[in-house]
């Protein structure tokens, strides 16, 4: 089910724990775009240049690729990442076309924008990329390599800035090595990014638009064209329980997805009124034991945990609890998921 990439480790971990690998840094071309492609297909990781920053991409389909994104840049928590896609047509295929996001689209589309929109019913994003919400980001980068890369490459790339998590943006390919070398399979070297700037972040799926994230495209270029097109031009921000760690990240918090049930952590065993999510040797409920990992992969539990919770939701179980998860290396994004997840509501 899963498509886990079999990549040559140099056999040496870094100080954080994580698995080195060989990071080749090549300058854009028919072929290193035909490598990339490649690269992506098989789950791996490969940094590129978009006109705001460098992104670090992955197959936004594949959640055990999408996992090795939140492992490489150490990111103590799963944050949704926007998908990038080379067309209009190619994003509104995977988001629900409303008239705001479609005159957001054509007015800045391909650039620096990304619209948060309802997923399609069909929709193969993993939940991964989207940490676990209904809704996704998606963005048409302008940058010509950029395009060449996803035209060729066909899906939906998810990626953040390509930096470590905590420092800051990446504008050159030489920033992308200094902070990630060893980590990820490849960086294509496309030269400065004009912007340095990240995309805004637009959620179109309401009533008004709503600006997560300031960045390349302003608030009165969103209004204008809102008005062109006959729209409500009040353009919103985030609301207020999302405010307060609106600047550290944009959508993580009220938005975020939790299950109806309650959850119960670091659970040896089950209760009679509950059903268990095993991990390594603590086997789950069930003849065929359910389980974030049995062979304790943290990076397919992180891969399989999004798509679990709903599907345990969708049972209408009021239960759950989970076996412990070790904090180590992605342990520590699963184990904030799970807690907050756990948290009294
Ligand atoms: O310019 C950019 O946007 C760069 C380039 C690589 O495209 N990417 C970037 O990604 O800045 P990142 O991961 O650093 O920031 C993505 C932001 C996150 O803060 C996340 O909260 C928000 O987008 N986001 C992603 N999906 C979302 C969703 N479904 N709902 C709300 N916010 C979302
Ligand atoms: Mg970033």
């Amino acid at each position: 089910m899963m498509n886990f990439i079999r990549r040559s480790p140099l056999g040496a971990k870094d100080r954080l724990g994580y698995d080195m690998r060989m990071t080749e840094l090549l300058p854009l071309s028919d072929l290193s775009i035909a490598r990339a492609t490649a690269t992506l297909r098989m789950g791996g990781l490969v940094a590129f240049p978009t006109e705001t920053v460098y992104g670090l991409g992955a197959n936004a389909n594949n959640a055990a690729a999408v996992a090795g994104i939140f492992a490489a840049k150490n990111r103590p928590e799963f944050n949704p990442l926007i998908s990038h896609v080379a067309t209009p047509d190619a994003a509104f295929a995977l988001g629900h076309r409303t008239p705001m996001a479609a005159a957001l689209a054509d007015a800045f589309w391909p650039g620096p924008m990304t619209l948060v929109l309802t997923r399609e019913p069909d929709c193969p994003i993993a939940m991964l990329t989207s940490a676990g919400l209904e809704k996704i980001a998606l963005r048409v980068p302008a940058h010509p390599e950029a395009q060449r890369l996803l035209a060729a490459f066909g899906g939906p790339v998810a990626a953040p800035s390509a930096n470590m998590s905590g420092k800051i943006s990446p504008s050159r390919a030489a920033h992308v090595m200094q902070s990630l070398a060893g980590r990820i399979d490849l960086v294509l070297d496309g030269g400065a990014c004009a912007n340095g700037v990240e995309s805004t972040i637009i959620d179109c799926t309401g009533a008004q638009a709503i600006i997560l994230r300031p960045g390349g495209v302003t608030r009165d270029e969103v209004a204008r064209v809102l008005i062109k097109a006959n729209l409500d031009p009040k353009v919103g921000k985030p609301s207020t329980s999302d405010n307060d760690n609106a600047l550290v990240s944009p959508g993580q918090l009220a938005s975020h997805y939790a299950p109806n049930a309650t959850v119960r952590l670091n659970a040896l065993t089950a209760a009679t009124d509950e059903i268990l999510v095993g991990f390594g040797e603590i086997a789950g409920s069930g003849e065929q034991p359910i389980s974030l990992s049995r062979t304790s992969n943290l990076n397919e539990a992180a891969a399989n945990l999004f798509d679990l919770l709903h599907q345990l939701d969708a049972l209408k179980l009021p239960k759950i609890a989970i076996a412990p998860i070790p904090d180590t290396g992605l342990g520590e994004a699963i184990n904030d998921r799970l807690r907050r997840a756990a948290a009294p509501r």
